[in-house]
């Protein structure tokens, strides 16, 4: 049987969430241990689109999907960009260990997935820029006014410097990595849809914009020299750094108790900074910690309620320019 499958990984913010939705820069990377699977396969059998998601209880038809559901809204997007009027019967399969609404990109993941599996199955497959403005699409539905920083690091699975600019095209550098570092990711089982995060932080803006500028631009400066402390492998200027930037993100109403419990567990383990990563409210913080503190941090964030801790590394690495 004719079958097609593609993949893409999770994604965590390294500093700068928030304020890259206005402008300022900021750095994700991706999480390889999680993936979003996409397999499309012809369906001899019936004659429609079929989804199927066991993740999260979906097998439906694609005409029985909202227009604005974002599976619904990716096929549609593949028809049109790739001019197919009808889709040959086949079974769209989604399956995914990113967690959903936990700030770990798995709408973003998703979604590459599915621009690489269905073109490919259609015999068109997508250069990956256009894999990204597509998956930027789909995240306009699910969250309203995304930066793009997800769906780019996610697409391009490497370390990102991102800048938002509408105007004149976004600013995507890869990120030099000058001496690897461990990351322990902490989950507080909270489900946190990042519409509502963004959509809080856009009204609290919106009534004290001077007070939020200025909270952007400290989490701008702080992505700013995070960057190089990354590039020139001065890990342990990042600790400090990561707890700047949760300090401006709980100015800016995105924590929340479990997080900060989290965060104060793994510095209490010996990490050396820690911050909420991703939308928050819920969701994800992550600790930078040295290799071998790493399962010991693990442990303490268990303990202190975490739903889970996995363990990462951000790779030393040498972009081409
Ligand atoms: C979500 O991973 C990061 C946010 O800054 C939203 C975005 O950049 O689109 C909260």
């Amino acid at each position: 049987m004719h079958s097609i499958s593609a993949a893409a990984p999770g994604k965590m913010i390294l500093f700068g969430e928030h304020a890259v939705v206005y402008g300022r820069p900021a750095i994700a990377a991706p999480v390889l241990q999680l993936e979003a699977r996409v397999s499309v396969s012809a369906n001899h059998a019936g004659r429609a689109t079929r989804i199927l998601a066991p993740d999260i209880g979906l097998d439906a038809e694609l005409n029985e999907l909202d227009e604005q559901h974002p599976l619904a809204a990716a096929i549609r997007l593949v028809c049109a960009v790739l001019e197919v009027m009808r889709l040959p019967p086949c079974t769209v399969k989604i399956s995914s260990s990113i967690p959903v609404a936990s700030g770990l990109g798995s709408g973003a993941a998703v979604s590459v997935a599915l621009l690489r599996a269905l073109p490919a199955f259609l015999g068109h497959p997508l250069p990956e820029s256009e894999v990204c403005k597509l998956a930027y699409e789909i995240e306009k539905i699910h969250h309203g006014t995304p930066s793009g920083i997800d769906n780019t690091v996610i697409t391009y699975a490497r370390p990102v410097y991102f800048i938002k600019n509408e105007k004149r095209g976004n600013s995507i550098e890869p990120l030099a990595v000058g001496r690897s570092f461990t990351i322990v990711i902490g989950d507080t089982g909270i489900a946190s849809p990042t519409a509502l995060a963004v959509g809080e932080v856009r009204k609290a803006w919106q009534t004290d914009p001077t007070h939020f500028e200025a909270l952007f631009d400290s989490a701008g400066a702080i992505a700013q020299s995070a960057r190089h402390a990354i590039e020139n492998g001065a890990i342990e200027l990042l600790g400090p750094l990561m707890d700047a930037n949760h300090g401006a993100l709980r100015k800016m109403g995105v924590a929340c108790n479990e997080l900060d419990l989290l965060v104060s567990a793994a510095r209490r383990a010996g990490a050396w900074g820690a911050k909420l990563s991703g939308a928050g409210r819920g969701g994800n913080m992550i600790a930078l910690c040295a290799a071998e503190e790493a399962e010991g941090i693990a442990q303490a964030l268990r303990s202190a309620g975490a739903a889970r801790a996995i363990i990462t590394t951000v790779q030393e690495n040498r972009p081409e320019r």
